[in-house]
Order: C-alpha cells, then sequence, then structure tokens
C-alpha cells in the first residue's frame, strides 16, 4: 500500500505551479481549498471575504444551496448529450431565461468569449440576411477600453497592447471609438454597420460607467441607423447593478444581450446569446454550434440561476447594499481613495498611487482576510457575492480605510 499523498501547504502548492502552468495569470498568493457564500477557506484554513466573486460569476455566492442542489440532481440524471439530440432541460431554460431577459430566443453558449463571438456571427449574418449588406462588408463599431474577452477575433479589437501584441493577425471588420462619446459613435456608423458592441458598464476598464442618457443614445442611434444594439451584459447582466440587466438603468431595451459568468451559479460555464426572433432567427442547422452549449447539466443550473433572479431578492440587494457601498467609499475619498465609481454592489475604486499600486493595495488587503482585484495602474475592484450581508460589507470597508490609513 502506498503512503497517503502529504497535503501540501500553500507556498509548496504556488511553486509547484510555475513549472506545470501557462503564466497567463499573476494570481495573488492565496491557494482556496474551500468555499460558502462570501467566504473562502485556504489551505491552512485561514479566512477571506470574497469581495471579486469570481468577476461576477459567483453573484448568488459560493455553493448557493439551491444551485448546488439542481446540479446534483442532475448529475444524478443526465448531464451531456450534445446538441446531436434533444433533452428534456432545454427548453424550460430558453423559456425562463428569454422571459427574464424580456426577449425572445436564446443561443446557449459555454464561456463569455464565445457569447461574444456568437454575437459577432449572428449580427454580421444579420446584416448579410436582413439588411443587405453586401458580402463580407459588414462593420462592427466597438469603443475603447473594451473587455470582452480573449479570442483572436475579440482581442483584435482591444485597445489594450498587452491583450493584443503578439497575437495578430486579427478578423477585419470592426472600427473602435471613444467609449461614453455619441458623436464619434455616430460618425463611425454607416450602411455597412452590423452592430454597435458595448459594455453597459466597463468593468476591466476599471467600473467606468458612462453618463446618463448616453445607453439610450446607443438605442436611438442605432435604431435610426437600421443596426443592431448589442449589450455585452457578460459581467454587469444577472443582478449585479440593482437591475436584472445594466441597461434597465436607463429602460433601454437592446437587439441582442450577451450574458456569461453568473448563469452558471459559479458552477459549470453557462453563456448565451439572448435576442429577438428577427436577429437569432438567421442561423440556420449546421452554421453555428457547440458540442457542450446548453448541456443538461448547464441547463438545470442556468435554469436554477434564473429561478433565483425571477424573485428579485438578489436585484433588490444589489441596490440596498449598494448604498453602503457607496457610503463607504465616500467616507474614504481623501483619506487614501481619490475617486470612485460604483453601481449597485459593484464599485472601481481608485487608490492614491502615492499608497501603493492596486496589486500591493490587493495583496495587503488579502492578509487582512479580504480578497480583490486590481485592474489598472492604482484602480482595485469590488464585487461582494449578491448574498453578502451588510456587516460584512462594512467589515471589508473598514478593512479597507484600516490599510489605506495606518
Ligand atoms: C464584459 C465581458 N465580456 C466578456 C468576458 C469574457 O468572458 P469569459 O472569460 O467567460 O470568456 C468578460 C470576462 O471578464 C467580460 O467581463
Amino acid at each position: 500500500m502506498t503512503a497517503p499523498a502529504r497535503a501540501r501547504g500553500s507556498q509548496e502548492l504556488i511553486r509547484a505551479e510555475e513549472p506545470v502552468l501557462a503564466h497567463n495569470y499573476h494570481p495573488l498568493p492565496v491557494v482556496v481549498a474551500r468555499a460558502e457564500g462570501a467566504w473562502v477557506e485556504d489551505v491552512e484554513g485561514r479566512r477571506y471575504l470574497d469581495m471579486l466573486a469570481g468577476y461576477s460569476a459567483l453573484n448568488f455566492g459560493h455553493r448557493h444551496p439551491a444551485l448546488v442542489d439542481a446540479a446534483h440532481r442532475q448529475l444524478d440524471r443526465l448531464t451531456l448529450t450534445s446538441r446531436a439530440f434533444h433533452h428534456d432541460r432545454l427548453a424550460g431554460f430558453a423559456e425562463r431565461l428569454a422571459a427574464l431577459t424580456g426577449t425572445d430566443m436564446v443561443l446557449p453558449m459555454n464561456t463569455g468569449a464565445e457569447a461574444v463571438e456568437s454575437g459577432i456571427k449572428v449580427a454580421r449574418k444579420w446584416a448579410y440576411d436582413v439588411k443587405g449588406v453586401p458580402a463580407d462588408r459588414a462593420t462592427i463599431v466597438v469603443t475603447a477600453d473594451n473587455f470582452h474577452g480573449r479570442t483572436t477575433t475579440i482581442v483584435g479589437f482591444s485597445t489594450d497592447e498587452t491583450a493584443r501584441a503578439g497575437f495578430g493577425p486579427f478578423t477585419p471588420g470592426f472600427r473602435v471609438v471613444p467609449y461614453n462619446d455619441l458623436a464619434a459613435l455616430e460618425e463611425a456608423v454607416d450602411e455597412t454597420t452590423a452592430a454597435v458592441l458595448i459594455e453597459p458598464i466597463q468593468g476591466e476598464a476599471g467600473v467606468l460607467i458612462p453618463d446618463d442618457g448616453y445607453l439610450a443614445g446607443v438605442r436611438e442611434l442605432t435604431r435610426r441607423a437600421g443596426c443592431l444594439f448589442v449589450a455585452d451584459e457578460i459581467q454587469s447582466g444577472l443582478g449585479r447593478t440593482g437591475h436584472t440587466l445594466a441597461v434597465e438603468h436607463e429602460s433601454v431595451v437592446p437587439d441582442v444581450v450577451l450574458l456569461g459568468k453568473a448563469l452558471g451559479g459559479g458552477i459549470v460555464p453557462v453563456s448565451a446569446v439572448v435576442g429577438s426572433r428577427e436577429v437569432l432567427g438567421v442561423l440556420r442547422p449546421g452554421e453555428h454550434g457547440s458540442t457542450f452549449g446548453g448541456n443538461p447539466l448547464a441547463a438545470a443550473v442556468g435554469t436554477a440561476v434564473v429561478e433565483l433572479l425571477e424573485t428579485g431578492e438578489f436585484q433588490r440587494r444589489a441596490a440596498e447594499l449598494g448604498g453602503v457601498l457607496r457610503e463607504g467609499l465616500a467616507a474614504l475619498v481623501g483619506r487614501g481613495v481619490v475617486g470612485f465609481r460604483a453601481r449597485g454592489l459593484w464599485a472601481g475604486v481608485d487608490v492614491d498611487p502615492a499608497l501603493g499600486s492596486g496589486r500591493e493595495i490587493s495583496e495587503r488587503l488579502m492578509r487582512e482576510g479580504v480578497l480583490v482585484k486590481d485592474t489598472h495602474g492604482s484602480t482595485i475592484r469590488l464585487a461582494p457575492p449578491l448574498t453578502v450581508t451588510g456587516e460584512e460589507l462594512r467589515g471589508a470597508l473598514g478593512t479597507l480605510e484600516k490599510v489605506l490609513t495606518s
């Protein structure tokens, strides 16, 4: 009999990753072993409040009982068919997701980048089949500082050199305009434009919230120009900002919405393109697909996610606790914080660069038991699970105050 493997500690596990894992990430030096709700625990048993929530993939916290239960029940019955066959979980998932988002149809995928790629393909197909753009001439207008994922097409229209450099040549057909600038958008849109693709709030860029009226302006402009409005709600959607979708803050209904992250309940990757029948109806058998897209396990968990959102409880919590987050951050302005942007339970916080980089602040917070992630320069972002309590949130803000002022 071989001796049971000795459990390795955090430092040893971090060192063990170095030679065998591609270095495409630079994680904080914490090794998580288990989690529940808003809390994670490392291999030594230290507890941390998760103020990142998997970039909003964990909107319902870690291992929400209803989601874990839905996954367990489905695991015991049917996990995968491929779309070569029908299965008994897909229709219900699509019906409920379409109803939740006020749309007609659903194209199920797995990751966020896949949903974006699928949205681009659908928009182009719509431009050729419905709008009548000449073959291979369709353009899509995107915004500077966007983040839509990591495939070659998507990084091709990124303005972040770290994301692009070394990965060309890129897919043509994209025009980049400044974010939050309707005049620039108006100029870029012409008869070849299939769609305008934007994040209603730019997450990776530092939780940049456009001026009031921008999203409504994009809606009005795209309608007038006869092109689609595609909203990437992969990070902003599904309760994070206090509404099911962030575009609801301006009562805007895009033609196509891209969803991901929280749709998988923090359990499985689930993404989707949702939109009108006129747009998603352009796809014919064989033109697009994914072996895992809409699989039974994903559909069961996705349906349970939709059920949680149908109650409205999580959107309400995000809106109410968003007030606590804003108040707490406002009190830190001039005391280590130079500015912040917040909507619902989501904030980008610009720390005084004299106090350290975003990474350094994140490491200090980690040592005090709070996990966050930096973005650019001295900006950190806060996006706790929507299940976080007011007390936990105030505790995290108190830790931030301590890190910035002591
Ligand atoms: C707005 C937005 N779109 C797309 C993506 C890509 O999602 P994924 O990492 O699941 O491919 C992300 C990921 O952070 C995102 O924030």
